[in-house]
């Protein structure tokens, strides 16, 4: 077990993990927050680095227009705009489990990050806001989930607001997500007269004006009278007990299997604002949601529990200090011991790599990491030796797959406004490029670069990184290319011909693999008709 990591006293009342408390791959639990914005993944992520022991203090979430947010949002930007940007990791340790919470900018137009940090978590929560159900982004996220077959377990947030009925709820998600659903916990009342949740499974009650460690009280079913003390207002304990009876009966129950195949998810219902039901979603996490899984290499399956160190990089993230201009590369370990000091091989380059100071993160801090296990993830300081994608072994040549890179569906040409800067702004496109912040192609032509982004608030990123981090005042122009597309070919010299043939059309990537760039769909078209040996994809795999 990491010596530093910080250490809770509170020990959950119920969250028994199957897996062997010394065990330190079973004990992991590696996952991620998804939601619409506002939703609440901010108080919720806050919330359980709270019971995590991870922050000291309650109520950081701040009112929009000067919030701080949680202690993940870093940026400038953010706090500028009370929206999350980057994606950083938080490890806390709450009863027998060690947690890492893979942190994701909750706007849309950072959704390449999302999509990458999805890819090194093992399971995911949901977090639905009571009075609007499944939302636009709640629905998108779920199915890159699914694509990977990662388990959802779901928190209905705000129960204390005005909120929708809670069969209703279920129902959406079952048809809308094309998910079944298990209710563990059930409301006792909402909005007004929200009293507190009872526990589906062993029939126990948690009052929402009990103090939060007073635990739960055993009630002898739904016909208790407690009901009737808290729900008071006429006719509201009977039908409560109408609609909790027939969740008891007349839905699924969780079923392990189904869940950790993404068929089932578990549903908890609470309020993230008054820290209520997060008790018993980080108890489900622990019970329920699987601990490291396999990792798919291009050779084979690696798994967790495999001796030899494997791991990769899914996110690079430079100058987060400003005090200390340093650049870390997230890297997830997939198999076997991470000991600091180790020598791993960094199998793009094929070169050597000292790992001398690898770093965990906490929700305020950050310490070296002496040893880590499948399931964490180290922050690696490099000079730009590493990058998104890279897979890092002990000497074995396999490569990680499934950290790709998609198309940007915005292309913008640099302007920059100090000519004499242009070598200094070549290198700050590289590193930005490598960090992810947004994709950079140099076109044939030797014109000035062209950027590319999935969401436009990424230029509004780079513009205020140029200027913050280099000292680089630029601006947009834009161009007349819309679409791009890396372009391969079964033989290099059609791919050559290509090329050739297209020569201010084209572009290199950072890794110089060759991107066509279109005016129109209707163009792009017209050139993959007229060249059927050459393929264009818009997604490319990190390797
Ligand atoms: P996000 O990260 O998913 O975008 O959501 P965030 O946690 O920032 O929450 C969005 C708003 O909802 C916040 O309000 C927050 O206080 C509120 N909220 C979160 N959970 C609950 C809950 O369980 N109950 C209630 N009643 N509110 C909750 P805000 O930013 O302070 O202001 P506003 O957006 O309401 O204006």
């Amino acid at each position: 077990m990491p010596a530093m990591l910080m250490q809770n006293d509170s020990k959950p009342a119920d969250a028994k993990p199957s897996d062997a408390k010394a065990d330190p791959v079973a004990r992991r639990r590696t996952f991620a927050i998804i939601s619409h914005p506002d939703a609440g993944k901010t108080t919720l992520t806050e919330k359980l680095l709270l019971f995590g022991g991870a922050i000291q203090l309650a109520g950081e979430v701040k009112a929009k227009r000067n919030r701080v947010s949680t202690r993940s949002d870093w940026m400038g930007i953010e706090k500028e705009r009370g929206i999350s940007v980057v994606t950083s990791v938080m490890t806390f340790e709450y009863g027998d489990c060690v947690f890492n919470l893979l942190d994701t900018p909750g706007h849309e137009d950072f959704s390449e990050d999302t999509y990458r940090t999805l890819t090194a978590v093992d399971s995911a929560v949901m977090v639905i806001d009571a009075a609007k159900g499944i939302e636009a982004r709640t629905r998108k996220l779920f199915e890159v989930c699914r694509l990977r077959d990662i388990p959802i377990v779901t928190f209905i947030n705000k129960l204390d607001r005005e909120a929708r009925d809670p069969f209703e709820l279920l129902d959406e998600i079952e048809k809308v997500l094309a998910l079944d659903v298990a209710p563990v916990t059930w409301p006792i009342g909402r909005g007004r007269s929200f009293a507190g949740t009872y526990d589906l499974g062993n029939g126990r009650v948690r009052r929402l004006d009990a103090a939060d460690d007073a635990g739960t009280v055993a009630v002898t079913g739904v016909e208790d009278p407690l009901f009737d003390a808290l729900l008071t207002e006429d006719g509201e304990a009977a039908t409560w007990r109408e609609e909790a009876e027939l969740a008891e009966t007349g839905l699924k129950r969780f079923d392990l299997e189904a869940f950790r195949e993404g068929h089932l998810t578990p549903v908890f219902f609470g309020s993230a604002l008054r820290n209520f039901g997060v008790r018993d979603l980080i108890d489900g996490l622990a019970r329920f949601a699987p601990p490291p899984r396999g990792q798919d290499a291009d050779k084979r399956l690696v798994e967790p529990t495999e001796a030899k160190m494997t791991g990769f990089v899914f996110k690079i993230q430079a100058n987060m200090d400003p005090n200390h201009r340093d650049r870390i590369a997230f890297m997830r370990v997939c198999s076997g011991r991470l000991n600091r000091g180790m020598k791993a091989k960094l199998v793009r380059t094929g070169k050597p790599m000292s790992l001398s100071a690898p770093q965990f993160f906490f929700a305020q801090d950050r310490a070296i990491a002496d040893e880590a296990f499948a399931g964490d993830v180290v922050g690696i300081p490099n000079h730009g030796t590493l990058r998104i994608g890279d897979t890092l072994t002990e000497g074995e040549e396999i490569v990680f797959r499934g950290v790709p890179s998609f198309a940007p569906e915005i292309l913008r040409r640099i302007k920059l406004t100090d000519a004499m800067k242009a070598k200094k702004l070549k290198e700050a496109l590289q590193q930005m490029g490598e960090e992810g912040v947004v994709q950079v192609f140099r076109p044939h032509d030797g014109s000035q670069a062209i950027v590319g982004v999935v969401g436009a608030l990424q230029l509004d990123v780079l513009k205020e990184r140029l200027q913050a981090e280099y000292g680089l005042p630029i601006d947009y122009e834009p161009t007349r290319f819309s679409i791009c597309r890396w372009i391969t070919a079964e033989k290099e010299p059609e791919l050559d011909k290509f090329i050739g043939s297209h020569g201010s059309a084209m572009a290199s990537d950072l890794d110089g693999a060759p991107v066509f760039m279109a005016t129109t769909a209707f163009s792009l078209r017209y050139e993959e008709e007229r060249a059927p040996e050459v393929r264009f994809s818009d997604i490319k795999d990190y390797q």
